[in-house]
């Protein structure tokens, strides 16, 4: 997609597809008041009759466009004018693309970014604009036998502005939109890939693909005798039972000073978690492929990062395996010593995700990170505390957690805090080992969060549960790409 930024009046400007708002109860919004005095009162007319109800993402196509440098007029309803804010122009402008991304217009221009949104600035109304572009046209073909299904025909897309000085601020926000956008895409590739194709070593491939056209990022995989020799005795327990050999995917990314203490991201790599010996009922057993959507924001993350060229060093951690029963799987019961030198006691082998992040939290410390942030499809408790709408935050530290559920609501991927309280270790009492893997059925979100800090020293640090938000069950089964918006709205900020 090619974007622009327009600063011209909406009456002389060309176009196939003039994208204007209009308010609940007929009220126009800027260009479309504009419009509609060039073309004899046809949008004033459109909101008499009956053609377009009231609601935000309501659509209509207008072809009456004589006296307009363009050919159609594409009206979406924005809902009550003091109400629109941005979530409301999300929903707008998801409704408008999905209008035009079903014409064979090649063409468009919106002009719902002259606007007055509550909270937004032509910054973020650009972002959302090259953000959603990509979430409404975003389909999942790699499977297909036949992929030439559904691609949209739009080539250009202009995002309307006051001024110069807007222009300048959305340009930006196209820049950063495009890039989270083309990172929820990879991240949502990877999610949806199956098992049998998204293995580790696939993740290596992918994400050695990736380094091949950053120059500033390089990516080190360790493999099985690697990690055995750094005793990484948790994430090995958990792939004793595949023949797929795990992959310890290490990326760094270098934009700042070598001095400057880089963020650690941490994705759980699963890529596919039938349970192991602790195996899980077969119903919605699928979707445990996207078990590695951790893995997959990391790698998502690191992509938009790199074609925003930002100025942050990175360090991306992407412990992969699979976790099968098998006469080789760990067994419940079973004591492992991690690389931290704890001994855990693996109550059941379906915490595995805990497992394979101990050690990889303890390996991450050698880089002496500046935060470390964790992010894990990790707890079905999750799913029953928050839904599929907001991300569940555990940290040490409130500093961090702070910026992250800020970053979280500004680029509207939401996360919600969950207490991290020292009362709540007394669950990972074990009779046997340092620590046991599970807590009992109590808040089972916080305990895994527990077990995760068990392995972290002083280091700030934040844990990301994503089990509800990275991907959708039922009809729209798939991959989200959550939460990319919200770590890389964190990297903006650094
Ligand atoms: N990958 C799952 C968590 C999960 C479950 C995510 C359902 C999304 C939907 C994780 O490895 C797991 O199995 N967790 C167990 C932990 C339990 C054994 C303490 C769970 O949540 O049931
Ligand atoms: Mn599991
Ligand atoms: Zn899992």
């Amino acid at each position: 997609m090619r974007y622009q930024v327009k600063t011209g009046k909406p009456t002389e400007q060309r176009t196939d597809v003039a994208i204007v708002p209009v308010y609940d109860g007929g009220k126009l919004g800027t260009a479309a008041r504009a419009i509609d005095s060039v073309i004899s009162g046809a949008i004033s007319a459109v909101n008499k009759s009956a053609d377009l109800r009231d609601g935000v993402g309501q659509t209509l196509l207008l072809t009456q466009t004589e006296g307009c440098p363009f050919d159609r007029l594409l009206l979406v309803g924005c809902g009550p004018k003091d109400e629109f804010d941005g979530r409301a122009y999300r929903k707008a402008m998801r409704a408008a693309f999905t209008a035009l991304s079903g014409s064979n217009h090649t063409d468009a221009i919106s002009y719902v970014s002259l606007e007055r949104v509550a909270g937004s600035d032509a910054y973020r109304l650009a972002r959302i604009a090259a953000e959603t572009w990509h979430d409404t046209v975003y389909r999942f073909t790699a499977m297909k036998s036949n992929s030439k299904v559904d691609k949209p025909a739009l080539k250009t897309l202009g995002i309307a502005v006051r001024d110069r000085k807007a222009a300048t601020r959305a340009r930006r926000g196209i820049a950063h939109g495009d890039a989270i956008g083309a990172g929820q895409d990879l991240t949502r590739d990877l999610g949806n890939l199956p098992a049998n194709v998204c293995t580790p070593t696939y993740l290596v491939k992918r994400t050695r693909e990736l380094a091949k056209n950053a120059p500033k990022l390089t990516v080190q995989v360790l493999n099985e005798a690697e990690m055995r020799k750094l005793k990484m005795g948790a994430l090995l327990s958990v792939t004793a039972g595949t023949d797929e050999p795990a992959k310890f995917i290490v990326l760094r990314y270098r934009g700042a000073a070598a001095a400057k203490p880089p963020i650690a991201l941490i994705g759980k790599g699963i890529t596919f978690d039938a349970g192991g010996i602790s195996l899980k009922p077969p119903g919605a057993m699928d979707e445990m492929k996207f078990d590695m959507s951790g893995a997959a924001t990391v790698v998502g993350v690191m992509k938009a990062i790199t074609q925003l060229k930002l100025k942050v060093n990175l360090v991306g951690l992407v412990p992969a395996a699979e976790n099968l029963p098998s006469g080789k799987a760990t067994k419940p019961g079973d004591i492992v010593t991690a690389m931290s030198g704890q001994t855990i006691e693996v109550l059941n082998t379906d915490a595995e995700g805990r497992l394979i992040l101990s050690d990889s939290l303890t390996y991450a410390q050698r880089f002496k990170p500046a935060a470390m942030i964790d992010v894990a499809t990790l707890t079905g408790s999750c799913v029953v505390a928050l839904g599929k709408h907001r991300t569940g935050l555990l940290s040490n530290s409130n500093r961090l957690a702070k910026k992250l559920l800020d970053a979280g609501n500004a680029a509207d991927d939401p996360a919600w805090q969950l207490p991290l309280d020292d009362e709540y270790q007394a669950q990972l009492k074990s009779n046997f080992a340092d620590v046991a893997n599970v807590g009992g059925r109590d808040a089972g979100t916080i305990t895994a969060a527990c077990f995760l800090s068990r392995f972290v020293d002083g280091t700030d640090w934040a844990h990301l549960d994503i089990a509800g938000t990275a991907w959708r069950g039922g009809a729209r089964k798939g991959s989200t790409g959550r939460p990319v918006p919200l770590l890389v709205e964190f990297l903006l900020d650094q």
